[in-house]
């Protein structure tokens, strides 16, 4: 690549921090501007970078430098943001869920696909070693034909940790939007896409207590079910388990293991994006693969650098798929009837495995 490529973020919250870590270290993107609600947090963050402006937010997506909006805002936020950026001519990468609703995310794809622009969307964990040397295997024919898979993610609740966990309890969060994007992508990318969903939820208290930070000991209302589970019906035939809790405390059972007919495979947390890939073939021991496929220690963001290069894997149409199937989980979990998508996606290539260890920058530990 050229020119590194000029991109503004909007929100520079907890996450952030992430991205800039992979974003200031990387030579094909510079951050050129940065907005926020609290201008202090842009202004805290622009003073380390040298060149980048603060923005409000409508400024920064009407920004003439700025090619790619990086959205970073909570999902409440995630489609205004969005939209706002693509009627401004810009390419837009964002956090997840794509949006707070499956409408929204929908008229985010509709508007960047008449407008021509370039859309991603996280996770882009799955495009890491973990998930992407799991399917290289499963590609390999080492488990022979996928049968099923089963994701369980259970926790205690993010206010034990996050000092702003508003969020997560109100419509856009809950486990299910929170984390099923790593989870379901990870499915996807593992299994290919869903057609039908079967859902059930629970919700086990009224209220939550702040753990940390300045409001700590401060109940917040819970708005949302707090445990998910489900069955995914993928095209291919093969059934995925999912359960999604914050409900729950801790779990010894594997993030994901996928089953075949010839072996069985167990896939690292998808929060992350290396980890060991352990293979059963039927009537030998466990062994751990080597790293086959993806791109080698990563960090949040390279989603972001992969869609500016132009493959764009951690896709808007994944995402509006992926926000799809949890959607109808909920609402099969409200009407107890098997839910049908009207969404497909491709499954993206493969990524080679690819080192990027110059994406890492040294970012300032106070920023
Ligand atoms: N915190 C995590 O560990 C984590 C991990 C992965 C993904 N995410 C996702 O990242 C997103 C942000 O999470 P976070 O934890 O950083 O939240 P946060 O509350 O710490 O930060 C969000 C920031 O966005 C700003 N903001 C909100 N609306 C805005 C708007 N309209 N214009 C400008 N700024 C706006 C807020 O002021 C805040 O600074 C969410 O979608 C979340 O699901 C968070």
């Amino acid at each position: 690549m050229g020119i590194a490529h000029p991109v503004g973020i909007v929100g520079l919250g907890v996450i952030s921090r992430q991205y800039l870590d992979t974003l200031l270290g990387s030579d094909q993107v510079r951050v050129v501007a940065v907005a926020d609600l609290d201008a202090s947090r842009a202004a805290a963050v622009a003073e380390r970078i040298p060149g980048c402006r603060v923005l409000t937010t409508a400024e920064l997506v009407a920004d003439d430098e700025v090619q790619t909006v990086l959205n970073l805002t909570i999902p409440a936020a995630h489609a205004e943001v969005a939209l706002a950026a693509i009627a401004h001519g810009k390419d837009v990468y964002g956090e997840k869920p794509l949006a707070a609703t499956l409408a929204d995310a929908m008229s985010i794809v509709d508007a960047a696909t008449r407008a021509g622009r370039r859309l991603g969307c996280a996770p882009d964990t799955v495009l890491g070693t973990g998930v992407q040397t799991a399917r290289a295997a499963i590609e390999d024919g080492r488990i022979g034909r996928p049968v099923s898979a089963a994701a369980m993610w259970i926790s205690p609740g993010h206010e034990h940790w996050h000092p702003q966990p508003d969020f997560y309890y109100r419509e856009g969060g809950g486990p299910l939007l929170d984390m099923g994007p790593y989870y379901l992508t990870s499915l996807v990318q593992l299994l290919g896409p869903v057609e039908a969903v079967s859902g059930a939820a629970s919700r086990s208290r009224a209220e939550r207590v702040i753990a940390t930070g300045p409001r700590a000991g401060e109940s917040i209302g819970v708005e949302v079910d707090t445990h998910l589970t489900g069955i995914l019906h993928h095209a291919s035939g093969a059934l995925s388990t999912v359960t999604m809790s914050f409900d729950g405390v801790a779990s010894t059972a594997a993030p994901i293991e996928v089953h075949g007919v010839t072996g069985s495979l167990v896939v690292p947390d998808p929060n992350h994006f290396s980890g060991d890939v352990l293979l059963q073939p039927h009537g030998e021991q466990w062994q751990t693969l080597p790293p086959a496929a993806g791109y080698v220690d990563a960090g949040r963001g390279a989603g972001l650098i992969d869609l500016v290069s132009g493959a764009g894997r951690a896709s808007g149409e994944m995402a509006l798929h992926v926000l799809e199937i949890m959607t109808l989980l909920g609402v099969s979990a409200s009407s107890g009837v098997r839910e049908r998508l009207a969404t497909t996606v491709t499954t993206p290539d493969l990524v080679p495995l690819t080192p990027v260890a110059q994406w890492r920058g040294a970012v300032p530990a106070s920023l």
